[in-house]
């Protein structure tokens, strides 16, 4: 079943947080807001939030059930076998796992008309989920509106 409304009481408190940044210094509003949905028993996911944070993210973070998350990421249209942990929403695109910060500016920059990006799984040496010296091969995937995916980028092993 979905909810059209489920991500709008979701991120209910991010929003109040972020009315923060409204009494900060213009240049402050300009990094892309990230609002992520994430277990709050997933160590991975909080790394991924690091990298981002320093890579000028503004990222609000809200901890779910993994039976919320689920839903959530069939509702904002990432198919089964696409998933990831988290799941992020930035600038009306969705962010699905561990996806590098560098891909995700390019979608900004190239605005799609698609769904957003995934890494699907949780390939090793993707950000927050090891050394990249050790990173295994993996894909970030463009999911478009159909439900169809492509590679936008490929990172080959370590
Ligand atoms: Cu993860
Ligand atoms: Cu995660």
């Amino acid at each position: 079943m979905t909810n059209p409304t489920l991500d709008r009481r979701l991120f209910l408190a991010g929003l109040g947080a972020s009315g923060v940044a409204l009494t900060t210094p213009a240049f402050a509003s300009t990094k892309p807001l990230v609002e992520v949905l994430k277990d709050p028993n997933c160590g991975c996911c909080g790394a991924w939030i690091d990298i981002m944070q320093r890579e000028d993210f503004k990222m609000v973070v809200q901890n779910a059930s993994w039976e919320t998350l689920s839903q959530f990421k069939a509702t904002k249209g990432v198919p089964d076998e696409m998933t990831s942990c988290h799941t992020g929403l930035v600038e009306g695109y969705v962010i699905e796992g561990h996806v590098p910060p560098n891909d995700i500016r390019r979608l900004l920059s190239e605005r799609p008309d698609a769904v957003g990006l995934t890494v699907p799984g949780m390939p090793f040496g993707s950000p927050g989920m090891g050394p990249e010296s050790e990173r295994e091969a993996y894909s970030v995937f463009l999911i478009r509106k159909d439900g169809t995916t492509e590679v936008f980028n490929h990172y080959e092993a370590a």
